[in-house]
């Protein structure tokens, strides 16, 4: 009778275990890639950055002042990114947020990008933004709506999403992200400007283009 309880208890406890498991989500990597090596002693990065003493902290270990000022847009796509993450505010390191300023000229627009790292959520200050982002494989549905101030819209984690200023004055967003450090991958940057150049052959079929496209479109990074 012993062992049957014994087992039942034991069989709870896999199961529990499992749930346990189940809903078990791993570190976020704060970086883009990390290699393990077996001797700590030639590491020479961790997880996020090293702490402070905490008697050591001060306030402007958690402050930054200028994101009342716009970016300078004159650029190729009309837009500015102002990023306060960990590497502008040192005391944000372990909490899993940062914040940003996007500025936006007439008809400018942050283009399509992704955050590996991080979930965005927006707010409009100032203009008209048509913004969206696209589901992933194999739906890739596109889900947009246009913004006005005091609008907020989402940018689920890993989705490529834009904002696209619509009016013909400048607009301003500030959106939070929920990582340190989300990192931030701008798809035609990636794709066509990548260092070393992407063979034009894998981009001529993936994107069924002409090569003269292809490499057209690599010369201008
Ligand atoms: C964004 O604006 C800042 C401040 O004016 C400027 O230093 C920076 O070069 C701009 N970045 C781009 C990509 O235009």
């Amino acid at each position: 009778m012993k062992g049957i309880h014994f087992i039942l208890v034991a069989c709870f406890l896999a199961l529990a275990f499992a749930c346990f498991l189940a809903s078990a989500f791993d570190p976020s990597p704060l970086q883009d890639f990390c290699v393990a090596i077996d001797d700590p002693k030639n590491a020479v990065f961790v997880n996020g950055k090293f702490c402070k003493d905490p008697k050591l902290a001060v306030a402007d270990d958690f402050f930054y002042s200028g994101l009342n000022k716009p970016g300078n847009t004159y650029n190729r796509v009309g837009s500015n990114v102002t990023t306060v993450n960990v590497d502008q505010i040192p005391g944000l390191n372990t909490l899993g947020i940062s914040l940003v300023r996007i500025d936006y000229a007439p008809y400018g627009e942050n283009p399509p990008h992704t955050h590996p790292r991080g979930t965005e959520i927006l707010v409009v200050v100032q203009g008209t933004l048509y913004v969206g982002f696209v589901t992933s494989n194999p739906e890739n549905r596109l889900i947009t709506k246009i913004l006005y101030p005091g609008d907020v819209f989402v940018f689920p984690i890993g989705l490529i999403h834009f904002q696209y200023n619509l009016g013909n004055t400048p607009a301003v967003a500030f959106a939070g992200l929920s990582s340190q450090n989300a990192g931030v991958i701008t798809i035609a940057n990636a794709v066509f400007g990548s260092n070393p150049p992407i063979n034009p052959d894998v981009l001529t079929k993936a994107f069924q283009l002409d090569k003269n496209v292809v490499t057209h479109l690599q010369s201008l990074f």
